[in-house]
């Protein structure tokens, strides 16, 4: 299964493919989650990555594409795969059913889910995770059991840098610009699934199951 996970900052992407992945045997391909891996661990990849992520701008396609081409030709996507939050821009989108098409594969559904501005702000003010084994809290609704500890591996709990003041608005605005018109990519292409994101999580789950067994 080919699967493309879409949405603005917060809605809930991150919070279903960990759903997904525990329920289906493919690999979570986060291009955020790649390229905070890269800040961390100071790489060159990580330093020019950085100064777009700080300041709420996408990473160039030049850059993004390449890594998630190669990353889809390992033997573990094969049987299929999980995209989180790539692609992003219609640029990508082309370049991903190209970089596909070489193997004879394709995207067989993109799942988009949102929620207001308003739901998506108070969400990712409060999102925390561990360091360590980066497991996703909410001081609001989901905080940790002990403050500043992680409930499963007792690492440090900390906040993402792109998560605190202003950085917050520009990527909301830039998901508008640049993310939203890929909507009518996928929904051209009758795959795209639309999912209400404010609703409780295991809520949107039944819906993601829903369509994901069809497949
Ligand atoms: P990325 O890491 O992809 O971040 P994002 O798209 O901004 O989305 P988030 O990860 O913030 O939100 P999410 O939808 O995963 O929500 P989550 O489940 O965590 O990208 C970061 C940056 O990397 C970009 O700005 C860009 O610079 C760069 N980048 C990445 N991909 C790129 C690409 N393709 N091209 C170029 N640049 C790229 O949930 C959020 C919070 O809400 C959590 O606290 C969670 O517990 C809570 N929550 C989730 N669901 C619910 C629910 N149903 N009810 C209540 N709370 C909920
Ligand atoms: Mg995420
Ligand atoms: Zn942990």
């Amino acid at each position: 299964m080919n699967i493309v996970l879409m949405g603005p900052p917060g809605a809930g992407k991150g919070t279903q493919a960990e759903k997904i992945k525990a329920s289906y045997p493919i690999p979570h391909i986060s291009t955020g989650d790649i390229f905070r891996e890269a800040v961390a661990n100071g790489t060159e990849l990580g330093k020019q990555a950085k100064t777009y992520m700080d300041s709420g701008q996408l990473v160039p396609d030049e850059v993004t594409i390449g890594i998630v081409n190669e990353r889809l030709t390992r033997e573990d996507c094969q049987q299929g795969f999980l995209l989180d939050g790539f692609p992003r821009t219609t640029i990508q989108a082309e370049a991903l059913d190209q970089g596909l098409a070489a193997s004879g594969r394709k995207i067989e559904v993109a799942i988009n889910i949102s929620a207001p501005n308003e739901v998506l702000i108070e969400r990712l003010s409060g999102r925390v995770s561990c360091k360590d084994c980066k497991k996703v809290y909410n001081l609001q609704y989901k905080p940790p059991a002990q403050a500043g500890i992680c409930d499963v591996c007792g690492g440090q709990i900390i906040q993402r840098d792109d998560d605190r003041g202003d950085t917050v608005a520009r990527r909301l605005e830039v998901y508008l610009e640049q993310t939203q018109p890929l909507l009518d990519y996928y929904r051209q292409k009758g795959l795209l699934y639309e999912l209400e994101g404010n609703r409780d999580s295991i809520a949107v789950w039944a819906d993601v199951q829903k369509i994901l067994e069809k497949f």
